[in-house]
This record gives C-alpha cells, sequence and structure tokens, in this order.
C-alpha cells in the first residue's frame, strides 16, 4: 500500500528500473556556466589527496589552446618527440581539446599507427575534426568519453597523453583505472601540467599540480613512475608506467 508522497516516488524509480527505462543522467559539461577563465566553477567540489579538483575548461574559451605564444612556451614539437613514440604506435590523447597534441600526435605514429583522441565535450570534438580536416589528417579516432570513462580499447595502447587534463578530471581514480586497462604491457602515461612548485608561473593553483602530487596520487592507481622531463619552461612532464 503506497501512503506518501515519497513511497509513490520510489515506487515509480523501482519500476522504472524494472522497465529497463530508467532516465540516464547525460552530463553535457559545454552547457555549464563559465567563470572569467572559461573554468566551470560549478563543477568544483572534490577534493582527491587534499587537492582540490578543477572545473573542466569550457569550449566557449577553446581559443585559448592554440593562442599565438603557445608554441614557445610548451614546444609541442620538441616534446613529441622527446617521447619517441614509435612509428607504428597506438596513442590516446585524453582530453585532447582542439587537437593541439593531437595533430602532432598523428604525424608521429604515422599511416601504420593511429590516435585515439578523446574528450568528454561535443563542442571540443567538433573543433578538432575541422583541425584535422584542415590538415589532411586521416589516422585519428574520436570519441566522446564520459567523466569516467574515455572508453579506450582494453590492451591495445602504446602511450596516453594527458597535457593539462589531469588536474581537471572529475573522477580520476575511475578515469585511470580505464586507462591502466587499455595499456598494452609496457605502455606509458604522460601527464604534463603547469609546475605548482613554482608561485612564479601566472596560472592559478587550482590548474597546477606538483610532481609530489601527481606521484601521491597515480602510485595507488597502480602506476609506477618512470621519468620526469624538465626542459619546458613551466610544465613538468612525468611518465608513468602500469605496475600491475
Ligand atoms: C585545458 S584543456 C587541454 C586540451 C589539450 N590537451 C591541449 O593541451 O590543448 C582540457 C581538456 O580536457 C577535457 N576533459 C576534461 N575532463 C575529461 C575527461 N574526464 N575525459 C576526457 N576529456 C576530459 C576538456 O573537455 C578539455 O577539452
Amino acid at each position: 500500500m503506497i501512503r506518501s508522497a515519497q513511497q509513490l516516488l520510489l515506487a515509480a524509480v523501482v519500476a522504472a528500473l524494472a522497465l529497463g527505462c530508467a532516465p540516464k543522467l547525460q552530463t553535457d559539461v559545454s552547457r555549464m556556466p563559465v567563470d572569467d577563465e572559461g573554468r566551470q566553477p560549478l563543477r568544483i567540489g572534490r577534493v582527491v589527496k587534499k587537492r582540490q579538483i578543477a572545473p573542466v575548461m569550457s569550449v566557449a574559451h577553446a581559443d585559448w589552446l592554440t593562442r599565438p605564444d603557445r608554441d614557445a612556451e610548451e614546444q609541442p614539437d620538441r616534446v613529441v618527440r622527446e617521447l619517441g613514440i614509435a612509428p607504428g604506435s597506438t596513442v590516446a590523447d585524453l582530453g585532447a581539446g582542439v587537437g593541439y597534441f593531437t595533430w602532432r600526435l598523428a604525424q608521429a605514429v604515422g599511416d601504420q599507427g593511429k590516435v585515439v583522441a578523446v574528450d568528454i565535450q561535443p563542442g571540443m570534438l567538433e573543433r578538432l575534426e575541422q583541425n584535422l580536416a584542415e590538415r589532411d589528417i586521416h589516422n585519428v579516432e574520436m570519441v566522446l568519453g564520459t567523466e569516467d570513462d574515455p572508453r579506450l580499447p582494453n590492451d591495445q595502447v602504446d602511450l596516453v597523453l594527458l597535457v593539462d587534463v589531469y588536474h581537471e578530471l572529475q573522477q580520476p581514480e575511475l578515469t585511470m583505472e580505464h586507462v591502466r586497462r587499455s595499456l598494452k604491457p609496457g605502455g606509458r602515461v604522460v601527464f604534463i601540467e603547469y609546475r605548482k612548485e613554482d608561485p612564479s608561473i601566472p596560472i592559478q593553483p587550482l590548474h597546477k599540480m606538483t610532481v609530489r602530487e601527481v606521484r601521491n596520487e597515480l602510485e595507488p592507481m597502480g602506476f609506477e613512475f618512470v621519468e620526469l622531463k624538465s626542459f619546458l619552461p613551466t610544465q613538468h612532464i612525468i611518465i608513468f608506467r602500469a605496475s600491475r
């Protein structure tokens, strides 16, 4: 017997679940309000190992990802070269944005290789598609991921690159578990983050990470630290392999 509104609601949810027609929550982060820097303050909330997770960068500010001085500061061609990616590799660009690293990775893996470019915002993937078409690039597979699943294939990826992304993963543990499973034996995961150790770097602390923070989070998730590359003026490149 149903006696209250709460019981009625509960009964409706149970019935919907039983019929397999419960509404699915769809997160389209591109529609959420943003602050002056294109970040979505409403997404702030979770704290992982004392680090507050940053909001996701909005499509409205995607032009920042191809700003004219970015090449000089972030040296993307050198970064890709230094990663020593073998032609024929499968590489994932996780949080690809408009593809600033994707089209360089596509060149590094060559015609026999593949780049899987993942983002959670359809608007970013639309701009990425346009950028690839303009460059006549055809070895990139675009994937619309979710906050907890990048939808990468299991055991097939040689290297996963996250540039300025890890600090804004809303579900880092779940996302990285999928990343770990996606790797071939010996496969690497590479994080590029602004150096929080250096207060003179003009980026808000929420959007920077120390090497210690990255290691403290990643090692218990099943990754072992391999190498730190420090040739960039404002960012560190931190490389891991799966440890289990
Ligand atoms: C600051 S931008 C960096 C884009 C690109 N890596 C670059 O360096 O130009 C961060 C990107 O990560 C994406 N992102 C955030 N959380 C994600 C997740 N859980 N899975 C995939 N992409 C995500 C955002 O939508 C955004 O496009």
